[in-house]
């Protein structure tokens, strides 16, 4: 098995991600998150909320429809450019995506020896279509947003009404984007049902100004990477070739990882120029210009975009916390992303008197963090379990604990074990956790 393989397994069997609508055979691209799943894309998505938002004046937040008037497509050119070139086998008519050529090279193994024939690569549009209306016929066709920062940008006006921001200034946001992926694969990792964490900077329509700021952000977000524990060495930046960039972009660069399956884009960080206000002002005859009061000056600003998934980065964090030591797996996850903060064990679980200090150790925590409860088999196989599923802490209440109101605390990295006083447990927890940003 690959890390990849180990890591489908090790989700579906604890509880992080599961195959959507398994019970019905499925939905190809699509994908349920479990109970330590649903927590841990929890705290990703905070983290990325902590780390972009809350901790600065100039960024706000902002939580836009999925469903938008089709004309918004349009206006930013989705409709149009948003495809990807397919070529379709004319043995099976199975179809690929024209750029992917370890498919396609598979996809010629899979028929052994004939010669397959391609069909020229043609041009898919990935917006997913839904119908929208109360009566059969007048049904309106409407799209899933195809990437969040629509809603931004046609927001941008409300904002600038309600909050009064002053350039530079960004507005961020998290949600679910939708794309008809041609072929969804490498488990989470191209779905066509996935979120995203998005940043769009708004700054004056100057090039140097634009420079800067992209560096920074880029600096930023791998910075970002690396302060949840990502391993430097399986992360870089590329530099997208102009053919290969998206219709809105003027530059574009990608925060690659490096898994199993290659250096995969992680996040991109692009330069929109104008392009979404400029567009929207055109289309809907809005006027969609900023004036800076410093300089007396009217324009229509320029974007400078830090585009994430969730799903993505969530696997690259999973594989890169994988780790196989001698007897056991650990998910080194940064405390701040693992699902349980702790668990917690009476070490007899037929000794009534150690289930019930116990349990009031666990209730009081409980209340500061997400706490992991068992009191299951051996005290050897509860910390297994809990290493696997990446839990940084493990504290058991034993004999000993009746008498000196202290507990055994245990460390996921190192193993060591470390008596400490009931009453100091929640303050040495946070210390050690790194629960505060510095
Ligand atoms: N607004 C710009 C934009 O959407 P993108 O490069 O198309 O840019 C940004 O997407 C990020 O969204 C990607 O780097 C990836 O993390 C995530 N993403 C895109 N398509 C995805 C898919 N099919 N499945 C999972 N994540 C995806």
């Amino acid at each position: 098995m690959d890390s990849l393989e180990k890591i489908v397994s090790l989700a579906k069997r604890r509880g992080f991600v599961y195959p959507g609508s398994e019970i019905y055979g499925g939905l190809k691209g699509t994908w349920d998150y479990g109970p330590l799943g649903t927590e841990l894309k929890f705290n990703l998505k905070q983290e990325w909320w902590k780390y972009m938002v809350s901790r600065r004046e100039n960024i706000f937040g902002l939580n836009a429809s999925v469903l938008m008037n089709p004309k918004v497509w349009e206006a930013s050119g989705h409709t149009e450019a948003f495809t990807d070139p397919l070529v379709e086998c004319k043995v099976c008519h199975e179809r690929f995506r024209a750029d992917n050529e370890s498919d396609i090279k598979e996809h010629e193994s899979r028929h052994k020896g004939k010669k397959v024939q391609w069909t020229e690569p043609k041009k898919f549009n990935l917006l997913v279509e839904a119908k929208l209306g109360a009566v059969e016929g007048e049904k309106s066709t409407v799209y899933l947003r195809g990437e969040i920062t629509q809603g931004v940008h046609v927001n941008f006006k409300n904002v600038l009404d309600s909050m009064h921001p002053k350039i530079p200034f960004g507005i961020a946001q998290i949600g679910k984007a939708f794309r008809n992926e041609i072929t969804p694969g490498n488990f989470i990792f191209r779905s066509r049902e996935f979120e995203q964490m998005e940043l769009q900077y708004y700054i004056k329509p100057d090039e140097k100004e634009a420079r800067k700021v992209f560096e920074y952000w880029k600096k930023e977000r791998m910075n970002w990477y690396v302060g949840l524990g990502m391993n430097k060495k399986r992360l870089r930046f590329r530099q997208h070739e102009p053919d290969e960039r998206a219709h809105y972009a003027k530059d574009a660069w990608d925060i690659e990882y490096e898994t199993p399956f290659g250096w995969k884009e992680c996040e991109g960080i692009h330069h929109r120029g104008d392009w979404d206000l400029s567009r929207h002002s055109e289309y809907s005859g809005m006027d969609l210009s900023y004036f800076d009061e410093e300089s007396k000056e009217r324009f229509i600003p320029w974007v400078i975009e830090t585009s994430a998934g969730v799903e993505r980065p969530l696997l690259c964090f999973l594989l890169d916390a994988y780790s196989e030591e001698d007897n056991r797996v650990v998910l080194k996850l940064h405390p701040r992303l693992a699902p349980y903060k702790v668990a917690v064990f009476p070490l007899l679980a037929n000794k009534p008197e150690l289930v019930k200090l116990a349990q009031s150790v666990h209730g009081e925590l409980k209340e500061e963090f997400t706490v992991a409860w068992d009191a299951r088999g051996n005290i050897g196989k509860r910390y297994y379990a809990q290493d696997e599923i990446g839990t940084p802490y493990c504290i058991t209440v034993d004999f000993d604990s009746l008498e000196d109101k202290a507990v055994t605390v245990r460390d996921r990295d190192t193993m060591k074990q470390k008596r400490v006083k009931i009453g100091e447990l929640a303050e040495y927890l946070k210390n050690y956790l790194g629960m505060t940003y510095n």
